[in-house]
């Protein structure tokens, strides 16, 4: 094992790109070491350049649905930093469709990805955690409300609530805790496609109180806070980052005076 670092250590799912990246970024701004997770190496080594002057990326290019990668992930942050003080488990795909058009290979890859993976993390950080620690996963607003089209991606996201609760009560005690944050939509390379569409941009804008979309940094920035020394009491909780999308019934004034709204011109109670 090496000398222990002097500085906390984070291990990063999914840090090739959009939120995981950007939380990479953060956490290095706020004084981390990283260990950084996806399959895309060239883009792993080129974050652990960019960071280079702020904080020491160690990085592993594999795949999180195979079950030798939590195993082999948390053995590199205790071989390179002797310590692992935060798990961010952020790696996800989103196979987006109907229950009755999902098949059982499409439903297999997003429990392996998105399910499986983040609970094996989890169970093999455990025992090299202190006190203090503490792990955040990647939900998203589509576990708490559902979703038009969205089976086994609801689904799983939702089992990621459970899995955080369960995890926040059997650990807590501790002194390590669990959170999730959940995302509402978020412009990264998974929502792309979806934001050049027209319709799309408009039922966003019109069902969210914010007048802005969302970016991986508002992501980035409540992980971070979760980690930190600012978030010590915060344990087992879902905080949503979707402008209010999710918790309210908001429709914009111009959604609630088109034509088609039986309301059109008249003051909202
Ligand atoms: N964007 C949104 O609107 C939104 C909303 C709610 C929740 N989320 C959640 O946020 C998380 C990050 O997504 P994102 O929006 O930042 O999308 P993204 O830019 O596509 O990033 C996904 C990340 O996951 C990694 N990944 C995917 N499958 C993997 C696998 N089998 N093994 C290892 N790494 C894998 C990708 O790396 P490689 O391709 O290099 O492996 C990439 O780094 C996901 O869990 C997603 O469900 C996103």
């Amino acid at each position: 094992m090496a000398t222990m670092s002097d500085k906390p250590v984070v291990l990063i799912t999914g840090a090739s790109s959009g939120i995981g990246d950007t939380t990479a970024r953060k956490f290095a701004a706020g004084g981390f070491n990283i260990v950084a997770v996806a399959r895309r190496q060239e883009r792993l080594e080129q974050l652990a350049r960019e960071l280079a002057d702020t904080a020491r990326v160690e990085i592993l290019a594999a795949d999180v649905a195979d079950p030798q990668t939590p195993g082999r992930a948390t053995g590199l942050a205790i071989e390179a930093f002797g310590r692992l003080d935060c798990l961010v488990n952020n790696a996800g795909a989103g196979t987006w469709a109907p229950v009755g058009e999902t098949t059982d290979e499409m439903m297999d890859e997003v429990i392996d990805v998105s399910l499986k993976a983040p609970f094996r993390f989890c169970r093999e950080v455990l025992p090299h955690m202190q006190p203090g620690s503490s792990i955040i996963n990647v939900g998203s607003v589509f576990g708490s409300v559902g979703g038009l089209d969205g089976g086994i991606y609801c689904a799983v996201k939702a089992g990621l609530v459970g899995l955080t609760q369960t995890m926040a009560a059997q650990y807590g005690a501790e002194g390590i805790r669990t959170n999730l944050v959940a995302p509402g939509v978020i412009r990264t390379d998974m929502t792309d496609a979806a934001w050049d569409v027209p319709a799309f941009q408009r039922i966003n804008h019109e069902m969210t109180p914010f007048d802005r979309e969302g970016t991986t940094e508002d992501v980035a920035n409540a992980i971070f806070f979760l980690a930190s020394h600012q978030g010590s009491y915060i344990n087992g909780q879902t905080i949503a980052l979707d402008g209010g999308w999710s918790t309210t019934k908001y429709l914009c004034r111009e959604a609630l005076l088109c034509e088609r709204n039986p309301l059109a011109g008249e003051t909202p109670g």
